[in-house]
């Protein structure tokens, strides 16, 4: 049996007057006649009509909300008004009931704290169904992207013995019992003895073994789990997220920044194009939770203006000087409002990026030429002349992307490739050159200028959907005392 997705029922005119069976979850059943039947592919329900004199009433009464059915009849015109067709339906088959005191999600609006608890059932709410499938069209589009561009979709692994990063909150991988590990004569647990013969870790971004694709490939990107302990219970943080990392040889930072500038473009274009009916709900869902907030919190745009304005504007491009001299003089510093210190050699917070992005610019802003101690080991040094260098301190070649709402959605750099410069930079930082020793080659052998970045999937998700809370743009999220489902 050919079964028809609703988004075809509703949307291809050519179907109507045929006969089409569809299946999914009822969402209501109104009037003893009407189901409302949902089966993912949009967020539009499709009224199925039931002719009581066909189905009896024990039938009937099993049509509870999520009890999935199958329903075959005649695609007609619809009488009501809501819809263009509606189907009426000669045969009618439930497939799974559903206890309606039993089952945990009622057609009514539920907190979002209440759904993250039923995560394994949430995605049959229309919040999640419209995040889930604007994910997939982010996804998707990032492939889209970087392929156009040709790119080449390269595998990392997950699982590593190198800190990319520097900054030691990896997990550990380990096969040893950890009651009674095996020890080393000096008493301390002795790795070679673990499944791997060394210390493992899951893997906190694939940009090294990336960094050696490009050196060979030309231009690769990266795209997948990445994992961090970092024990921030934040709205923006999660222990394992998605990430994008494009490498490009022959790259500079300007051309960096145009990729990124790009990417998040071509992935706001997609999703305006083929996601509009989920983005109004989301639209509309946000206007609402607006409404509750005082005056002076709410934002001037709605969800779809904000990201039609994000792609019709270029993105403002400063360095971290400039950064700093904004924030300085800016009403907030003046009246003690922020609460972590601004000066020159301090990381930026996300209350001064969102200060920057939301207040002073009102548009997405990449900043770049940070201190180099902020940063991580593998960025490019900057001289006088390059955009970025300061008077004030050492600079390297970052570049952060700043969005509204969310702060940091992408970190990269151009890439120190000369050698005795990176090694200096791996020395005072600390970084083991002799774990290294493989990505120390790529500019050991014909070394070149080269550039990427990493794009937080989800902070990207959580910005297209409006949503507040990182854990509700991924299925199952896992953060700091919580990996249920
Ligand atoms: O700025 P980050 O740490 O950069 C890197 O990992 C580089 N190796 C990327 C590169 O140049 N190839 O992380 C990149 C992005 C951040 O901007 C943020 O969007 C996201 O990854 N991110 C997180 N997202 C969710 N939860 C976390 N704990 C995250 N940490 C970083
Ligand atoms: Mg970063």
């Amino acid at each position: 049996m050919d079964i028809t997705p609703i988004k075809s029922a509703l949307d291809d005119e050519a179907l109507t007057g045929t006969t089409i069976t569809v299946a999914g979850w009822v969402r209501t059943f109104r009037n003893d006649r009407f189901i409302a039947l949902n089966d993912g592919s949009t967020i539009r329900n499709l009224q199925c009509v039931i002719d009581q004199n066909a189905v009896d009433a024990a039938t009937r009464a099993r049509f509870t909300t999520s009890a999935s059915v199958r329903c075959t009849g005649t695609l007609v015109p619809s009488q009501g008004s809501g819809q263009r067709v509606e189907l009426q339906v000669a045969d009618v088959a439930v497939l799974g009931d559903s206890d309606a005191e039993a089952y945990p999600i009622q057609p009514k609006k539920h907190s979002l704290e209440f759904l993250r608890e039923n995560a394994h059932l949430r995605f049959r709410t229309n919040t999640y169904s419209a995040i889930f499938r604007i994910r997939h069209q982010v996804s998707f589009g990032i492939h889209e992207y970087f392929d156009s561009l040709g790119y080449c979709y390269f595998h990392s692994p997950v699982i590593t013995a190198s800190d990319a990063e520097g900054a030691g909150e990896m997990f550990r991988v380990s096969t040893l019992d950890v009651k009674r590990p095996p020890l080393t004569e000096g008493g301390d647990v002795d790795w070679k003895e673990d499944f791997f013969g060394a210390e493992a870790r899951l893997t906190v971004s694939g940009q090294l073994q990336a960094e050696n694709a490009a050196t060979a490939l030309g231009k690769v990107y990266t795209f997948g789990p990445t994992f961090r302990a970092e024990n921030s219970n934040t709205t923006r943080h999660l222990a394992e997220f998605w990430m994008v990392e494009p490498e490009a040889a022959f790259l500079d930072l300007h051309g960096d920044m145009d990729l990124a500038e790009g990417l998040c473009k071509h992935l706001i274009a997609r999703v305006l194009r083929n996601s509009l009916d989920d983005l109004k709900f989301l639209d509309a869902r946000l206007k609402e939770e607006e409404a509750t907030k005082p005056k002076e919190q709410r934002s001037e745009l709605g969800l779809v203006d904000r990201l039609r304005f994000v792609l019709d504007n270029p993105f403002e491009r400063i360095t971290y000087d400039q950064a700093i001299d904004i924030l300085l003089r800016s009403k907030p510093y003046q009246k003690k409002q922020f609460q972590f210190p601004v000066e020159w050699g301090v990381d930026l917070q996300s209350e001064h990026e969102r200060y920057l992005v939301e207040k002073h610019f009102k548009k997405p802003v990449i900043v770049t030429g940070y201190p180099a101690g902020i940063k991580a080991f593998y960025m490019r040094v900057n001289s006088p002349g390059d955009f970025g260098y300061s008077e004030k301190g050492t600079t390297v070649a970052a570049m952060d992307v700043l969005f509204p709402g969310i702060g940091e959605i992408i970190g990269g750099s151009q890439r120190e490739e000369r050698l005795d410069v990176l090694e200096q930079r791996m020395d005072e930082m600390h970084v083991p050159k002799g774990e290294l020793w493989w990505y120390l080659d790529t500019r050991r052998f014909g070394t070149v200028p080269h550039a990427g970045f990493g794009l937080g999937l989800e902070r990207f998700v959580l910005f297209v959907t409006g949503m507040g809370n990182i854990r509700d743009v991924i299925p199952f999220p896992r953060t700091p005392k919580s990996a249920a489902f």
